[in-house]
């Protein structure tokens, strides 16, 4: 019976992301553990990737002070905790805020316990509502985190939704990070992006994923990029509810996302001149189709490509048609080997690939062959 209850408050929860207006309602214990069991192991897994990789890049402060914004059970605070226990150095504070109570008392339970044999510290989770909280300066805080919580902003226009992130962004300490992260759905990704530009005009700066490595227009309402994570295994309790007639509905283990990571000041990764010099701007390529060109860019997509071949969004924030490095599958090498393993948002050099417009699409195909070369510069 409890099973059976929580399947029903999972298709509930799914029908009100989906829909035309996304809602969600988390008022009763039933739609918690729906969320515990199909949502929160993803999105734990997805923002303990987002820190590992920041922490790769030298970008956090060994003590780190977050304020998590829309906590729901603490899966953004969870995340960190896992990832504190691995880093093995420094120390985490956690101040989250959170409308729903039910939610309150799944993060009570769930993240002190989690927290209480590692250097992290929780401060209580207040009951709020993020849209007209008042801040409490003079605290300072080293991230701000915001999962998820965007889309179920749909009450709220795209102006209101920057004037609510930039009053977060004045707790942040200087070298701090706001980092955003939505679903990798059409709606939630690209209206994002464009919340991205919006808070940049408002005076913060994007440090990744997207990377402005050649001066033009970006058009972020045309961007559709999200992140993705190999299958995760189901949890315990994901194949239980699972195993049902018609259980893939239940089972949730694709991890697919959509982040932005601000910052109060300029923090770009450190892309060499020499690295860009002599390459072509993507929003150039139309004067290039047929001939042989080198481009700088950011991987941003993971392979969306099919049986024959491996494709890959590419951008370097100059605008344009959209550009996709298309790689046949029979072609193996050690630059091809690179360009695979690269992150999402890593930087790449392409050299000796041919310019193809695509007609049917309005894209561009840079068309990788066995004398393409790729250097790919890590973040
Ligand atoms: C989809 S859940 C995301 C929870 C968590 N951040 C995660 O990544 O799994 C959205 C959360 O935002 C909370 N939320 C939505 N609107 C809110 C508001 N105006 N004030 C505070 N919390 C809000 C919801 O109650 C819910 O916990």
């Amino acid at each position: 019976m409890t099973l059976e209850r929580i399947r029903h408050s999972i298709l509930a929860q799914k029908a009100g992301y989906w829909n035309n207006v996304p809602h969600a309602k988390y008022g009763r214990g039933y739609d918690i553990f729906a969320y515990l069991a199909y949502q929160a192991p993803g999105y734990i897994i997805q923002f303990h990737h987002i820190i590992k990789n920041l922490d790769r890049t030298g970008l956090l402060t060994d003590d780190v002070k977050v304020l998590d914004l829309g906590s729901g059970p603490g899966v953004v605070p969870l995340a960190l905790i896992w990832f504190m226990k691995e880093r093995k150095k420094g120390t985490l504070t956690i101040d989250a805020l959170e409308q729903s109570e039910e939610f309150i008392e799944a993060f009570k339970y769930l993240v002190p316990r989690f927290a209480s044999d590692s250097p992290v510290t929780v401060h209580q989770i207040q009951q709020a509502d993020i849209r007209t909280w008042n801040i409490q300066k003079p605290s300072s805080y080293s991230m701000i985190t915001c999962q998820n919580v965007l889309a179920e902003l749909s009450g709220q226009s795209r102006s209101e939704k920057i004037e609510i992130l930039m009053k977060y962004s004045s707790l942040l300490s200087d070298d701090g990070l706001f980092i955003l992260v939505e679903p990798a759905e059409l709606r939630h990704s690209t209206e994002l992006r464009v919340l991205q530009r919006e808070l940049e005009k408002a005076g913060l700066y994007v440090y990744g994923p997207c990377t402005y490595l050649h001066s033009g227009t970006c058009n972020p309402s045309e961007c559709w990029s999200f992140a993705e994570l190999p299958r995760m295994q189901p949890t315990k309790l994901m194949s239980m509810i699972s195993d049902v007639q018609n259980g893939y509905r239940f089972m949730n283990t694709d991890i697919k996302f959509t982040y932005s990571i601000l910052t109060k000041k300029l923090r770009k990764p450190v892309v060499p001149d020499a690295f860009i010099r002599g390459t072509i701007p993507l929003s150039n390529l139309d004067e290039y189709i047929g001939n042989m060109v080198t481009i700088v860019g950011a991987k941003m997509s993971m392979d969306i490509g099919n049986q024959e071949f491996a494709v890959y969004l590419i951008c370097d924030g100059s605008g344009g048609a959209r550009v996709y490095l298309i790689i046949p599958r029979s072609l193996h090498n050690e630059d091809i080997k690179s360009f695979r393993n690269a992150d999402y948002g890593d930087i790449v050099k392409i050299s000796n690939v041919r310019v193809r417009w695509n007609q049917k699409k309005g894209d561009i195909n840079l068309i990788a062959g066995s004398r393409t070369h790729v250097s790919a510069m890590h973040k």
